[in-house]
C-alpha cells in the first residue's frame, strides 16, 4: 500500500479514489509506435530513394502548416540507441516501428537493394534484441517511393507485385528475428486522404475514383504479401502477418432506424470498405456502400460503378490474409441520416450521405479531428468481436494530440492514456481476443501536414538542438508505472 501511495505522490496523477487495482494479463504486451517518415530523418543518406513525403515537402513546402518537413526529424537515422534506452525506461514489451520502403530498395523496385538501409534496420532490431524488447514491423506507413508515384502508384495494379517483392526482401532480411510483421498502415488514410483529398501525400484529390482503385489495389498487395509469407517464410520463421486498420467510433447520434442505418455506412465508408474484404466471413466490399456508390455513380453518367469490384477468386485471396486485427484508434463521432449541413466534398464522404460529427462537450486535443470520446476504444473493439467473430486485436496505435508550446505536463494525454486503458480492461472483461496496447507515439514527431505544430509524444523532442534531445514527459512515468505494475490504478 505504502509504495502505491508513493507511486502516486510520484507521479501525482493517480485517479478516482478507489484503488480497484484490476491487472492486466501476464502476456498481454504494452508498447509504443513511430512510423519511418515521422522519426528517422536521414532522408537522403547512405542510398536512401526519395519517398512521396520528400517530394512533397521539396515540390510544395507550403503544403506543410509550418513548411517543415522530416529531413531530420527527431533524427532516429543517428539516435536510435537513445531510441531503445527509451523503451527500457518505459519497461516496454514491444517496439512498433515501420521500414521505409525506399531507404531497403531506393527506387521502389526489388532489383537494387541498399546494404546500408537494411543494416540500419539490423541494428535497430538488433538493439532492441538485446534487451527483449520485441519488434512489430510495419512494411508501409505511407512514404511510397517516388518512383513507384510516377508510375501510378496504388492506382496502378503493378503495385501488387511491387509490394510483393519489396515483402520478400524485407521477410528474407529480418524475418529471423522479427515475428509481427504489419504490412500496412491505415488504408483509409493511404486510398482516401492521399487520393481522394488533398490531406495526405501525394495529395492527389482524384475525387473517390482513385480512393476505390487505391482500395482494391491495396487490399490486393497486403493479400499478396500476406500469402508469400504464409507460404514461403511461416514454417522457417514461425510468425505472423496481418495489417492495421484505423477505426474511430461512429455511433448513431438518435435511435431512430435511419440514423442507425447511417452509422453503419459511416463505418463501411470510413473503415469496413479495407476491413470487411479480409475479416468477414463472405469477404468483398461492406454491401450497403457498395449499393450507394452503384447507384451514385449511374446518377453521375459513370457506365460502370466507380468502386472496383473483386472477382470470387480476388474475394477468396483477400479474405482471411491476416493473422491479427491491428487497431489504430484516437476517437468518435456521432452519425445523423441528416445531410443538410454536409459540406460538398467531391470524395467518397459524398458516398456515404451522411453527416459525423463530435459531441461539443467533448475535451478536445490539439488536432482538428481528436476529441474525447467516451469509452470509444471499448465501443470499436466489442463491434469488431461482435463483426469479425472474436479476432486478435492488438492495438497498434492510440494518443492524443497537444500543442507544440505545450510542455512536459501532459495532465490531459494522462487523462486520455488512462481512460483508453480502463477500456482495454473492460473489453478484456467483455471476452475481446485483444493482445496488446501500443501508445502513440514514443517521441514527438513530425504529424504530416501538421509538421511540428503538434505533439503526441511520451519523449519531448528538442527540435532546435542538434542531437534532438528527448525528454520524458509525465505521461511517460504514468506508462511505465501502469506497465510495471501492470495496472491503471497503481
Ligand atoms: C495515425 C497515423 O498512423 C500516424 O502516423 C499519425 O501520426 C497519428 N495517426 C496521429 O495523427
Amino acid at each position: 500500500m505504502f509504495a502505491i501511495i508513493v507511486s502516486c505522490l510520484l507521479v501525482s496523477a493517480c485517479h478516482g479514489s478507489t484503488l480497484r487495482n484490476r491487472r492486466f494479463p501476464d502476456d498481454f504486451i504494452f508498447g509504443v509506435s513511430t512510423a519511418a517518415y515521422q522519426i528517422e530523418g536521414g532522408w537522403n543518406e547512405d542510398g536512401k530513394g526519395e519517398s512521396i513525403w520528400d517530394h512533397l515537402t521539396r515540390t510544395n513546402p507550403t503544403a506543410v502548416k509550418d513548411v517543415s518537413n522530416g529531413n531530420i526529424a527527431a533524427d532516429s537515422y543517428h539516435n536510435y540507441k537513445r531510441d531503445v534506452e527509451m523503451m527500457r525506461e518505459l519497461g516496454l514489451d514491444a517496439y512498433r516501428f515501420s521500414l521505409s520502403w525506399a531507404r531497403i530498395l531506393p527506387t521502389g523496385m526489388a532489383n537494387e537493394v541498399n546494404p546500408a538501409g537494411v543494416a540500419y534496420y539490423n541494428n535497430l532490431i538488433n538493439e532492441m534484441m538485446k534487451y527483449n524488447i520485441t519488434p512489430i514491423v510495419g512494411l508501409y506507413h505511407w512514404d511510397l517511393p517516388q518512383k513507384l508515384q510516377d508510375l501510378g502508384g496504388f492506382t496502378n495494379p503493378l503495385i501488387v507485385t511491387w509490394f510483393e517483392d519489396y515483402a520478400r526482401v524485407v521477410f528474407r532480411s529480418f524475418g529471423d528475428r522479427v515475428k509481427m510483421f504489419i504490412t500496412f498502415n491505415e488504408p483509409r488514410e493511404i486510398c482516401l486522404e492521399g487520393y481522394g483529398s488533398t490531406s495526405k501525400a501525394p495529395i492527389l484529390n482524384s475525387t473517390a475514383v482513385g480512393t476505390y482503385l487505391c482500395a482494391k489495389n491495396l487490399l490486393m498487395a497486403h493479400a499478396a504479401a500476406y500469402h508469400i509469407y504464409d507460404k514461403e517464410f511461416r514454417s522457417s520463421q514461425n510468425g505472423r502477418c496481418g495489417i492495421t486498420i484505423s477505426v474511430h467510433d461512429y455511433a448513431p447520434a438518435t435511435n431512430s432506424t435511419e440514423d442507425v442505418f447511417a452509422a453503419e455506412v459511416a463505418r463501411q465508408g470510413e473503415w469496413a470498405l479495407y476491413a470487411d474484404p479480409i475479416y468477414s466471413a463472405e469477404g468483398g466490399f461492406p454491401k450497403e456502400l457498395a449499393d450507394k456508390i452503384a447507384v451514385k455513380s449511374a446518377q453521375q453518367g459513370y457506365p460502370r460503378s466507380r468502386l472496383p469490384a473483386f472477382t470470387e477468386e480476388e474475394k477468396v485471396f483477400v479474405r482471411g490474409s491476416s493473422d491479427f486485427f491491428g487497431l489504430n484508434h484516437y476517437t468518435g463521432y456521432l452519425v445523423s441520416a441528416t445531410t443538410h449541413e454536409l459540406v460538398p466534398k467531391p470524395s467518397l464522404w459524398d458516398d456515404m450521405d451522411v453527416r459525423m460529427y463530435k459531441n461539443a462537450t467533448w475535451p478536445k486535443s490539439a488536432a482538428s479531428w481528436l476529441a474525447m470520446a467516451p469509452n470509444s476504444l471499448y465501443n470499436v473493439m466489442i463491434h469488431l468481436k461482435a463483426r469479425y467473430n472474436n479476432p486478435v486485436i492488438y492495438v497498434t496505435e492510440n494518443g492524443w494530440s497537444t500543442r507544440s508550446q505545450g510542455g512536459l505536463i501532459d495532465d490531459d494525454r494522462i487523462r486520455y492514456y488512462r481512460a483508453a486503458l480502463e477500456n482495454v480492461l473492460d473489453a478484456l472483461d467483455a471476452g475481446v481476443n485483444l493482445k496488446g496496447y501500443m501508445a502513440w507515439s514514443l517521441m514527438d514527431n513530425f504529424e504530416w501536414l501538421q509538421g511540428y505544430t503538434e505533439r503526441y509524444g511520451l519523449y519531448q523532442v528538442n527540435y532546435s538542438d542538434p542531437m534532438r534531445t528527448r525528454t520524458p514527459r509525465k505521461s511517460a512515468f504514468v506508462y511505465k508505472h501502469i506497465i510495471k505494475h501492470r495496472a491503471v490504478d497503481y
